[in-house]
């Protein structure tokens, strides 16, 4: 196993404790609030229905996904290393009316710290870039599935994040796809995701997975892969310049529909 770096999950717990009220602002909290609704339609199909499951959200972040999964009627409890994120997902789970169990823990912590078993485990958009270990984390996934459950998860495709962010000048790869495991270290001053204004103080680190790290860790997990599918658009604006049509972002012009953008998986615990 690798070897933990917690200095690395102490510098992006900040980076999301930052994060958490610049996003409660940014992610539409009072649409959701209002009743709107966060699965898109790819995630409403892969996922089938969800009434009375049992679900653990990994990365939870702020509890938008959580709060759409428990309108579906089912029982969840979100998981994030950020206490800031958390707190921000109680106040809006709260004022939804609903109710969802929430747990500040780094995920590699939570064998320690949950016990019980979930039909679901969900986990998507903005996840295993986070991550330091791919292998632990399906060994993690699988060891909370009880033995009818599955995991779902949405991604950036790792292709797509080899390019630099303005692709108007081209795609050109700004970074390895093959990774070392040394996880990038992105400096402060870069501009939020998703506020338009703005510029994040605290630095953060990346890991960058290949397909192969994905799969492998599934595999080695003993889960079986049930579907992998990849999509030519993408779930938030990855490229400066990509423009939304319907629910995803698509990259203009001739390179539109080239390469994957994002992927999704389902497994089931074996
Ligand atoms: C992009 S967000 C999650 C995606 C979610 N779809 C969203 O946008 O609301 C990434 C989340 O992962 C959490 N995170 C990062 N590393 C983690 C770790 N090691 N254990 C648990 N949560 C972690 C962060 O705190 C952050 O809330």
């Amino acid at each position: 196993m690798k070897k933990r770096n917690t200095d690395h999950y102490q510098m992006n717990k900040d980076h999301w404790d930052e994060l958490a009220p610049v996003h409660r602002e940014s992610y539409g909290v009072e649409d959701i609030i209002n009743g709107a609704d966060t699965l898109d339609s790819i995630q409403n199909r892969e996922l089938g229905p969800l009434k009375g499951l049992k679900v653990l959200h990994l990365q939870c972040h702020i509890g938008t996904d959580s709060i759409s999964l428990a309108r579906r009627g089912a029982d969840v409890t979100g998981v994030d290393i950020s206490q800031e994120s958390i707190k921000v997902a109680g106040e809006i789970t709260q004022a939804c009316g609903l109710k969802i169990d929430y747990l500040v823990s780094n995920i590699y912590d939570l064998g320690e710290k949950l016990k019980g078993k979930y039909d679901l485990v969900y986990t998507t958009q903005g996840v295993l870039p986070w991550l330091g270990d791919l292998t632990k984390w399906a060994e993690l996934i699988k060891s909370f599935l009880n033995t009818e459950g599955r995991l779902y998860l949405m991604e950036t495709h790792p292709l797509a994040n080899i390019f630099q962010a303005d692709i108007n000048s081209g795609f050109t790869p700004e970074m390895n796809y093959f990774s070392n495991g040394t996880p990038k270290i992105w400096p402060a001053g870069d501009p939020d995701y998703s506020h338009p204004t703005y510029k994040v103080r605290s630095p953060s680190c990346e890991w960058q997975w290949t397909l192969d790290d994905i799969f492998n860790s599934v595999i080695a997990s003993g889960m079986r892969i049930g579907f992998f599918h990849e999509y030519p658009f993408t779930f938030y604006k990855l490229f400066d310049g990509m423009e939304k049509r319907g629910e995803y972002y698509y990259i203009k012009g001739q390179s539109d529909g080239v390469m994957p953008l994002m992927f999704t998986l389902g497994c089931s615990h074996s």
